[in-house]
């Protein structure tokens, strides 16, 4: 049995998404300290990636962060002191709007494009390609692991690899934060095109149940070939 595809859910749909930010917005209007949900907060996971990517990286590279959402990610790398210049994109209209409010609000450099990475024709990633050294995804491959949409006839995880790679220099990095897959199912998913290869891991505290171990959450980093 293939574990790597999962059930359908409706957090794969556009739909929910363009709700899920609408709402938050309002929130934020109401509240400007209320920059809504950060997803895998329980785990640590920004905190990990922030420090993994500075420890890393030269902080005057270029960053995107695909399926950006509320754009939390960029804002801390940028107040750590990031150089470089940071994007987020996302394919909900309503998170670039809401990403973008928080930007404004909090005056913060940092850029936001609606744009669905998985669509060829998509605008962004034809003017984009090539462009970025360093490739962020917490939760976003997630999301679309749930989706039912196809692409040519195939799923948008199985495309994923191809079309993220068009904004990736050569031998750039993606990194991707997953609570749905284990790494081993994630290294799978991303190698499976043969256009990346594993570069580092990040470690998450260990737990064991009925004598099997694993860790709820996984962060890999990927070179482009
Ligand atoms: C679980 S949320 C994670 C949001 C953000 N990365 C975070 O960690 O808070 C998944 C995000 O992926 C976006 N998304 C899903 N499919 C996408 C696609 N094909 N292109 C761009 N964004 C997508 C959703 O709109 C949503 O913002």
């Amino acid at each position: 049995m293939d574990t790597t595809k999962l059930n359908h859910s409706k957090l794969g749909t556009k739909e929910y998404w363009d709700n899920f930010y609408k709402l938050e917005k309002e929130n934020f209007a109401e509240n400007p300290d209320d920059t809504g949900e950060c997803w895998f907060a329980d785990s640590g996971a920004e905190e990990k990636i922030v420090d993994f990517v500075f420890s890393n990286l030269d902080p005057n590279v270029s960053i995107c962060d695909l399926g950006t959402g509320n754009g939390h990610l960029l804002f801390e790398i940028l107040q750590e002191g990031w150089k470089g210049q940071l994007v987020g994109v996302d394919y909900s209209e309503a998170s670039v709007q809401f990403a973008k409010t928080i930007a404004k609000t909090n005056d913060l450099n940092v850029e936001f494009y609606q744009s669905d990475i998985l669509n060829l024709e998509d605008q962004f990633l034809k003017t984009n390609a090539g462009n970025f050294d360093l490739v962020l995804d917490k939760g976003t491959l997630d999301a679309i692991a749930l989706s039912d949409n196809l692409y040519d006839g195939k799923t948008g995880q199985e495309v994923y690899p191809d079309t993220v790679k068009i904004l990736l220099k050569k031998n750039a990095v993606l990194l991707v934060t997953s609570c749905n897959f284990t790494q081993d199912e994630l290294i799978k998913v991303i190698t499976a095109s043969g256009n990346f290869e594993v570069w580092k891991t990040v470690e998450y505290p260990v737990f064991e149940f009925g004598g099997v171990k694993g860790s709820a959450i996984c962060t890999v980093a990927f070179r482009r070939r």
